[in-house]
């Protein structure tokens, strides 16, 4: 039996080819994940095999016919609930869910089946997420603020990011731990060898072997990054996580303790 199985439902199953390569590929080998693609089209009923139908309201494109999705829901249901087991998990990728995060990914890791739907077109009949929410838990989650043609690159994305922490998926457990987005900051720059390239020098701590000022300075260089590029994290980002050199550091870069976050306006007083 495979840790977690994995359905996808689309009219291009072709799009997850990429689930065979690479370490998802091996975790499909050594039975880590159990993948299934289903085409929604097989669960159409008429000669045309049609998945689309004009929008109710008027308007432009096309949007999903609730009956396919209904059929192959059904059916997927009663595949995965067999032997009485809880709510299983579906995930709507939507440029309307709510922001696809790291934590999310963590949380998904730990469900025994994950199943994606992926809408294209101007999206899925609203019913069919509505009526999901009896018989399975729902999450409609988003990858980011840009507008895909369909969910299915956003499913991928978020395959990739559940199945790479379930156990024995990645090889190096470490490297988990030490990545962008686990612990709320980005990543510090890495290098390797040479120590002169173009020209350019390798940082001379990272040369030094001393691990103390390392971990410092990788640490300053999380935070300075998370501060320049990605200052909503930082806003995010606990008090509680930071030893004094960190709070220091933040000051001069004119961020202070707010709360829960960190705030770029200096406290009163
Ligand atoms: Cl999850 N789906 C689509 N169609 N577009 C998106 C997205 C998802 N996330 C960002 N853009």
């Amino acid at each position: 039996m495979a840790d977690v199985r994995l359905d996808v439902l689309t009219i291009f199953p072709e799009y997850f080819a990429p689930l065979e390569v690479s370490l998802l590929g091996r975790a499909r080998s050594a039975g880590l994940i159990d993948v299934h693609v289903h085409d929604l089209r097989e669960f159409t009923t008429d000669r045309h095999r049609t998945v689309d139908d004009t929008p109710y309201g008027g308007g432009a494109g096309m949007v999903m016919k609730p009956e396919p999705w209904g059929a192959a829901l059904d059916r997927l249901h009663d595949e995965l609930t067999g032997s009485a087991r809880r709510r299983p998990r579906l995930v709507v990728p939507s440029p309307a869910g709510r922001p696809f995060r790291q934590p999310d990914a963590v949380e998904l890791s730990t469900a025994e089946s994950l199943t994606f739907v992926c809408g294209r077109y101007e999206g899925i009949d609203q019913r069919v997420i509505d009526e999901a929410q009896h018989a399975w838990q729902v999450d409609e989650l988003s990858l980011g603020d840009y507008v895909l043609n369909g969910g299915e690159v956003a499913a991928l994305a978020m395959i990739e990011a559940v199945a790479r922490l379930l156990p024995g998926v990645l090889g190096n457990v470490d490297s988990l731990s030490e990545e962008s987005h686990n612990d709320g900051l980005l990543e510090y720059p890495v290098y390797t060898k040479p120590a002169v390239w173009r020209m350019r020098s390798v940082p001379e701590v990272l040369q030094s072997g001393h691990h103390q000022r390392i971990a410092r300075w990788r640490r300053d260089q999380a935070l300075q990054r998370t501060a320049s590029v990605r200052p909503d994290l930082l806003r995010r980002y606990s008090p509680a996580s930071c030893d004094d050199h960190d709070l220091a550091l933040l000051e001069t870069l004119g961020w202070y303790p707010s709360g829960r976050g960190f705030s770029d306006r200096p406290p009163a007083g």
